[in-house]
């Protein structure tokens, strides 16, 4: 299968010309690279969604949203809905990422309704998971885990829960250049499988993907991604720089 290779550009891009000349260096560093074995999805800011879907969607591109809104319609100022974002020609959706369980109070709850009506919408949601530092110090990095997962995908029916992708971003990597070894990051591998397992059966847990997140960078990607057997990156600063985000994605797909 496919690495996948996720960029989130989060509140960056802020003019028209900053997103063109994104594009444009986007398209240039493509040009004779061979990513044929890695999906590489951006998600930029909502109000550029529409203008990365009508310059780089293809088969081995996709775009997505940073966060959706759980009601599809209606009287619910400044959000956006799964569809309204499925209808532009998106194809993901991160959800619960720790900057809104932070700053936005997302809570486990929030998010289960939230990858509901991705699904819905016949999106894919990106499930992010994670333990903040004072967790890990605690030992209570496996209890994190396996509440965000059972309570985040308390209500996907068993028929859509292969389609959810699980992103393992431990809140203190995040942003800051501090990063687990691998085999910190393929414990928690290991732990994911096991609870989706344990929950949904053997055939899910081999089929669900398991991304890892915070502070990748194209010298650690190795690290990060291939030697713990991930199933792909989320990106976050280094995506805002198209050369150092491909090279990232060029160094997975010569490792796979
Ligand atoms: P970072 O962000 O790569 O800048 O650490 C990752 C993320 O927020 O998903």
């Amino acid at each position: 299968m496919q690495k996948l290779i996720i960029g989130n550009l989060k509140m960056n891009l802020l003019t028209i010309v900053e997103r063109e000349r994104y594009l444009e260096s986007l398209k240039k560093e493509l040009k004779g690279k061979d990513l044929a074995d890695c999906k590489i999805v951006l998600c930029p800011p909502a109000l550029h969604l529409e203008s990365f879907i009508g310059e780089i969607e293809n088969n081995d591109f996709a775009v997505g949203a940073q966060n959706v809104f759980s009601e599809e319609r209606g009287s619910f100022t400044g959000e956006i809905s799964a569809l309204m974002v499925k209808n532009i020609g998106s194809e993901y959706v991160i959800v619960g990422h720790s900057e809104r369980r932070k700053y936005f109070n997302e809570t486990d709850e929030v998010v289960k309704v939230k990858i509901n009506s991705v699904l819905t919408a016949g999106l894919t949601p990106i499930c992010c998971v994670g333990e903040t530092l004072e967790q890990r110090h605690d030992g209570k990095t496996t209890d994190i885990i396996i509440s965000q997962i059972h309570e985040g995908l308390a209500d996907v029916p068993i028929s859509k829960i292969a389609s959810v992708v699980i992103a393992y971003e431990p809140v203190w990597a995040v942003g800051s250049d501090t990063v687990p070894t691998s085999d910190e990051i393929m414990e928690v591998r290991i732990l994911i499988k096991k609870i989706f397992a344990d929950t949904f059966g053997q055939p899910v847990a081999e089929k669900i993907r398991i991304l890892y997140g915070g502070s990748v960078k194209a010298a650690t990607a190795k690290q990060l991604c291939i030697d713990p057997g991930m199933d792909g990156v989320l990106v976050g600063r280094e995506s805002l720089i198209p050369m150092e985000f491909l090279k990232i994605a060029e160094i997975i797909n010569q490792n796979i």
